[in-house]
């Protein structure tokens, strides 16, 4: 089958080189030029596990091509569009412009009877926007088939879905022909996209329009109240000398609650959770449902309040931050990923600076990312030369090489021995043996007194 994915980002490059490794015909279509040159030479514009291989095949076999023509999506079954959705720059709502710009630019190409498929985060009523750019071309098929692909895990998430969805006119009762029970026109276009999935057991729900443009904004919201719910937990052990990380290992090993997401820490941050929740909030606003609105307000603002917490915490343990030396290990949004976007690690970094200190981050993959957006902070590739000097460690993303460094090695390097652990996965009672000072949110309990930190 003959594809076209409009928007070659985190999303549409990996579903454009998924579905090429499936055995499609996949052209990409991107208005960034250079992003578009790196992908046609089989180079990923970002880190992302797998995605290299993948690219690599898809231009070997000749299955997968990258344009910033839309006329070169002309001859396409099914066009997958995968632009940016981000935060209005003038409220909380999702921007729709480069969908419409998108939309626009695919209308003069669409071949007749193509599908066009939308699969990036949108709000209730964008079909119908979209069916307003699409109103001359009653033989052009419309679909919402929303993504949840997690960046660090992106590859393996679109070759093993948890699950297909299909918003579609009508929803699940106009889907299939009630005599046969074969699928009517779009969903049989899918139906074939997705072929080997189905085949391999993952399963599909087709739904109406309106459902499917909510499930991922919904499922996004319930992860963050998850997150968000720990966080505020970890400021009641804070106060009450509990540990968090304990409880959490408790409640989640009650199957109806899970331990997933319930991990006390920073928070989140990254390209969809905070704008996905941000346009929940707008659309619930919009519809009268005040509940979903008052509640992932809450659940946003305790988010943005872990970011505070642990500026203060520094300050706390450095006896004020002006001309204090910190070292920032992490710069993306979570690891596994370059992407910068809305990074807790560098908001408190740029804030560790604002209040005087001299802040170095390190990141094993994201550093190129954020030096151009943080001019103000002092970036290093190196761990090692990153934490010479150092009067405060901050861990502020989880990669695997943070939580597993040593700390006899590091206490070589520091000047002071006090690490600040955000995302709560050093092992205390290893750190302190070797002489350091260990904080964490909702860990208080477990750590040494802040009287006992050497001053210089
Ligand atoms: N990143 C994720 O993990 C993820 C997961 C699921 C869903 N989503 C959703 O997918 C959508 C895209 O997210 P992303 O992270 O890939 O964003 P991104 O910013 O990485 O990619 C968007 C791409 O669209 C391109 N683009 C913009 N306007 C265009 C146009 N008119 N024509 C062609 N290309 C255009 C941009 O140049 C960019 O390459 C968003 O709605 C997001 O919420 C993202």
């Amino acid at each position: 089958m003959k594809i076209s994915v409009i928007g070659c980002g985190y999303l549409g490059a990996v579903h454009a080189a998924t579905l090429a490794s499936m055995g499609h015909t996949v052209v990409g279509i991107d208005v960034d030029a250079g992003k578009v040159d790196r992908l046609a030479r089989g180079l990923p514009p970002f880190f992302e596990p797998g995605l290299d291989e993948l690219l690599r095949d898809g231009r070997t076999t000749g299955r997968l091509t990258f344009s910033t023509e839309f006329a070169d999506a002309a001859d396409a079954q099914v066009h997958f569009l995968c632009v940016g959705t981000p935060q209005s720059k003038t409220s909380d709502g999702a921007d729709l412009s480069f969908l419409v710009s998108a939309a626009e630019a695919l209308l003069p190409h669409l071949a007749r009877g193509a599908a066009v498929v939308g699969k990036s985060t949108v709000p209730v009523g964008t079909v119908d926007m979209l069916r307003g750019i699409l109103a001359g071309r009653p033989d052009v098929p419309l679909a919402w088939n929303p993504e949840f692909l997690r960046q660090g895990t992106a590859v393996k998430d679109s070759l093993v879905p948890d699950r297909l969805v299909y918003g579609v006119e009508g929803g699940k009762a106009a889907a299939f022909n009630p005599a046969t029970g074969a699928p009517r026109a779009v969903t049989a276009a899918l139906d074939a996209v997705y072929e080997p999935l189905l085949n391999a057991g993952i399963p599909r729900l087709v739904c109406n329009f309106a459902t499917a443009e909510l499930i991922k904004s919904a499922a996004n919201a319930f992860l963050a109240t998850k997150v968000s719910f720990i966080n505020a937990v970890s400021e009641l052990c804070d106060a009450s000398g509990a540990d968090v990380t304990e409880l959490s290992e408790a409640m989640g090993m009650d199957p109806r609650i899970g331990s997933r997401y319930l991990h006390a820490g920073l928070g989140f941050g990254g390209g969809c959770l905070p704008k996905d929740i941000r346009s929940f909030r707008s659309q619930a606003s919009a519809l009268g449902v005040g509940s979903v609105d008052d509640w992932m307000g809450v659940v946003d603002s305790i988010n943005l309040h872990q970011r505070s917490r642990t500026v203060d915490l520094a300050a706390e343990l450095c006896g004020g931050l002006a001309g204090r030396s910190v070292t920032v290990l992490g710069a993306s949004f979570k690891p596994e990923t370059d992407d910068t976007r809305d990074s807790p690690a560098l908001d408190v970094a740029a804030r560790l600076a604002a209040a005087g200190a001299h802040v170095t981050v390190t990141d094993p993959k994201a550093v190129n990312h954020a030096w151009m957006r943080y001019p103000q902070l002092r970036f290093e590739a190196s761990t090692e030369r990153a934490l010479e000097g150092a009067e405060l460690v901050l861990l502020l993303t989880e990669w695997d090489e943070y939580r597993r460094l040593s700390p006899s090695a590091v206490g070589g390097l520091v000047r002071r021995r006090v690490v600040l652990d955000a995302r709560n996965v050093l092992d205390p009672a290893a750190w302190e043996a070797e002489g350091w000072t260990v904080r964490g949110p909702g860990r208080a309990g477990s750590t040494v007194r802040l009287a006992e930190i050497p001053h210089f």
